[in-house]
């Protein structure tokens, strides 16, 4: 089976993905959060420094690519040529407003002829072309013009996020238009969202037999071993908590060395506990609540601290 770690902004970092290649070893890709091709054009090579750091590591990377024009977006596309890529992704599901309303992301979907240029362009690279996207920006009907447009072009696969730009990550997934959308592309599918447990997975798999690749995001930072649990791996809740305790000081480490003072450390690690917290409720809420609203980086240690020890200790 196709596993593939999701690309998260802001969370699933070259640290993040080399822990989870690790620690469960039947992670087929996984997918750097996206290079704002805007930002390249003014910084260059600086915005590409998390891909770097993953040049010669475990990782089986493929970088993304977000932005409005086919210009933009090649000159990233060629730099990860020059780095060796010989695949990369093109962001066509960012929901964020001031991204979606300037034409990329899932912005770009409601611009087929945009998106047509945009892949014309971008094969010429010579670098392989995987795109993810969503069923739309404000509706799932605007995925059906732009399907024939992506069936021109030989694409490595196309994934599919199935909610519309507008409902952000929440909200239903629309599995009605996934299944008519998946059927209709020429180019493997690959499936991303809610995927949080074997049993959903194993469900999916049987309702969407068509499906090539299975995407894991959120459900990858609450659980960092997710991916073997789906190869039939049973690990106990004390070992997922063990694992989230060796990603998080594996996090914790690079960012207290590489960012300036202790606000920015404690901005960077508490929106992790969205979803690390998931394995310690409820029975360990009160010590969770004390991380997350420590104050100082010593009492932010302390309490986290406390909290992996007692989990070592009452988990099964
Ligand atoms: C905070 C956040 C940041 C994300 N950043 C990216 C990104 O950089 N590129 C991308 O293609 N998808 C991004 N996504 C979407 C995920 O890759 C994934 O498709 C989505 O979260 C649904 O899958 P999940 O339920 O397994 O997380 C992001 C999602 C979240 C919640």
């Amino acid at each position: 089976m196709k596993l593939y770690l999701a690309p998260i902004q802001g969370f699933t970092n070259s640290t993040f993905r080399s822990y989870v290649v690790q620690a469960n070893g039947n992670v087929t890709k996984v997918f750097s959060p996206f290079v704002d091709a805007k930002r390249y054009r003014k910084e260059g090579e600086k915005v590409l420094k998390d891909i770097a750091k993953s040049i010669g590591s475990n990782q089986p990377l493929i970088p993304q690519v977000l932005g409005s024009n086919s210009e933009d977006i090649c000159a990233v596309l060629t730099h990860f040529k020059e780095l060796g890529f010989e695949e990369a992704n093109i962001n066509m599901g960012c929901p964020f407003p001031p991204v979606a309303t300037k034409q990329m992301g899932s912005g770009l979907i409601p611009f087929p002829e945009k998106i047509d240029e945009i892949l014309n362009a971008a094969l010429q690279v010579g670098i392989k072309i995987s795109v993810k996207i969503r069923l739309g920006w404000t509706s799932s009907e605007e995925l059906e013009v732009t399907i024939p447009i992506l069936n021109k072009y030989d694409l490595t696969e196309v994934i599919i996020h199935p909610r519309i730009g507008k409902q952000q990550y929440k909200g239903d997934v629309d599995m009605d238009a996934f299944e008519r959308y998946g059927k209709m592309l020429m180019a493997p599918v690959g499936y991303s969202g809610d995927i949080n447990s074997v049993e959903q997975l194993v469900n999916l798999k049987e309702k969407f037999p068509f499906v090539d690749s299975w995407m894991i995001g959120r459900g990858a930072i609450s659980n960092p071993i997710i991916f073997k649990t789906i190869e039939g791996a049973e690990p106990s809740r004390k070992e997922v908590a063990l694992a989230v305790k060796q990603l998080h000081n594996l996090l914790f480490d690079e960012f207290s060395a590489t960012l300036s003072g202790p606000s920015h450390l404690m901005n960077k690690m508490k929106p992790y506990w969205d979803y690390f917290e998931v394995v310690f409720l409820p029975d360990l809420r009160q010590l969770v609540k004390k991380t997350v609203k420590a104050g100082t980086v010593a009492n932010y240690q302390a309490a986290a601290n406390d909290l992996f020890a007692k989990a070592s200790r009452e988990f099964e």
